[in-house]
């Protein structure tokens, strides 16, 4: 039966090529309107995942229906809902935008007043419009290129907009470019976006899909997310005072606390701690209480800390890699025709310990 609130619906989908398992299995909906991140380290199969979204590609076997369409019996009416940026973009590169727009429109079945009327409103959306619209493809910045993708995705009215890394090489002003273009729209149009720039996924989306392996490894909001993921208390602490016995003290109070961190003194003589604890109750309120009754310690600063997308990330890639191969036992990327470096136990320890360190004076709110 099909289901209204769902734009997008894919059941077991399976993509191999050759021996290789590209999509292995995966089943997930959008809902109407929603901004949906696909996340996944190289090679985990978001691409393949989206073209066969697109029918650019079919999947070997499993079912998916945009609109409650069948993609496998109705290919060519569904692609009419979607709009599609893909990786790497090829745009020809000796037309005026303009002209490269209306063209792409007229091939989606657009014509006459309703043709102008789309281009000269993507245009618009995509600030495309003054001079950029008459310049030649081939001599614009790779951030109006960008921009060129996502006005031709959406330039025939789709209800779903597919990106395949759409910030990828921006500097930052193109990407809050694009960030705003996703607000605009939010509602309107469902998006589902992949990126390695997770900043990004956590400012746009509504929810995200992690994949490692081709396989659906972690999904839903950041706050789902975490709690999975990442469901303990972390905080920093900044106070005066002799370090070990602060931290003797603090940790005295649940033997659930582990100090992450310490930092340096700085000049008034205060340091930051940072803790965690899985499931100690108050343990803000009662580790500054402590610091404040204690004659020896001052207490400058307490505040929690959350763990944000990329740490999410590494855990929920990782813990997949430990449910599937035992750590450490890989340390080369085994059977990938492409070359494409998948990440490795090892690999992903370091990085996870590092971002850790990088982490301890951020704070989140
Ligand atoms: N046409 C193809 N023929 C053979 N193998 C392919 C083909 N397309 C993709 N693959 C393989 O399928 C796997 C998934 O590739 P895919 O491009 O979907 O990953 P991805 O998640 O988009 O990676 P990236 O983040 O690097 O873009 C890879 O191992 C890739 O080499
Ligand atoms: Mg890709």
């Amino acid at each position: 039966m099909v289901n209204e609130d769902f734009l997008i619906e894919v059941d077991q989908l399976t993509k191999t090529f050759g021996r290789k398992k590209a999509v292995d299995c995966i089943s997930f909906q959008i809902r109407k309107g929603e901004v949906v991140g696909f996340l996944g380290p190289n090679g985990a199969g978001k691409s393949t995942t989206m073209r066969i979204l697109c029918g650019l590609l079919t999947g070997t076997s499993g079912r998916m229906s945009v609109c409650g369409i069948p993609m496998a019996q109705y290919s060519h009416e569904v692609k009419k809902y979607i709009g599609y940026m893909p990786e790497n973009n090829p745009l020809p590169l000796d037309l005026r935008v303009y002209e490269y727009l209306r063209f792409r429109g007229k091939l989606k079945g657009l014509e006459g007043a309703r043709l102008k009327k789309r281009v000269d409103l993507v245009l618009e959306l995509c600030d495309l419009h003054r001079s950029a619209e008459q310049r030649i493809i081939g001599n614009l910045s790779k951030g109006y290129r960008q921009r060129v993708g996502i006005a031709e995705a959406l330039v025939a009215e789709p209800k779903l907009v597919v990106m395949d890394e759409p910030t990828i090489g921006l500097d930052p002003h193109q990407v809050i470019i694009i960030r705003d273009l996703i607000e605009k729209l939010r509602g309107e149009v469902t998006f589902f976006i992949s990126s390695h720039v997770l900043s990004e996924i956590e400012n746009s989306c509504d929810r995200a899909l992690i994949l490692n392996h081709g396989r659906i490894v972690a999904e839903g909001t950041l706050t789902e997310l975490r709690e999975n993921f990442a469901p303990e208390i972390s905080f920093e602490v900044k106070a005066k005072g002799d370090p070990r016995e602060i931290s003797a003290q603090i940790q005295k109070l649940d033997s659930n606390i582990e100090k992450t961190d310490e930092g340096a003194v700085d000049k008034a003589g205060f340091r930051w701690f940072s803790f965690r604890s899985a499931k100690a109750k108050d343990i803000m309120e009662r580790t500054a209480a402590l610091l404040v009754r204690n004659s020896r310690t001052s207490l400058g600063e307490i505040r929690e800390t959350h763990p944000d997308l990329e740490e999410i990330f590494i855990r929920a890639t990782q813990r997949s890699w430990e449910i599937e191969t035992p750590l450490g036992a890989i340390e080369e990327d085994a059977g990938d025709e492409s070359g494409k470096g998948q990440m490795k136990p090892k690999a992903k320890s370091k990085r996870a310990r590092s971002k850790k360190k990088r982490n301890v004076r951020r704070k989140t709110s």
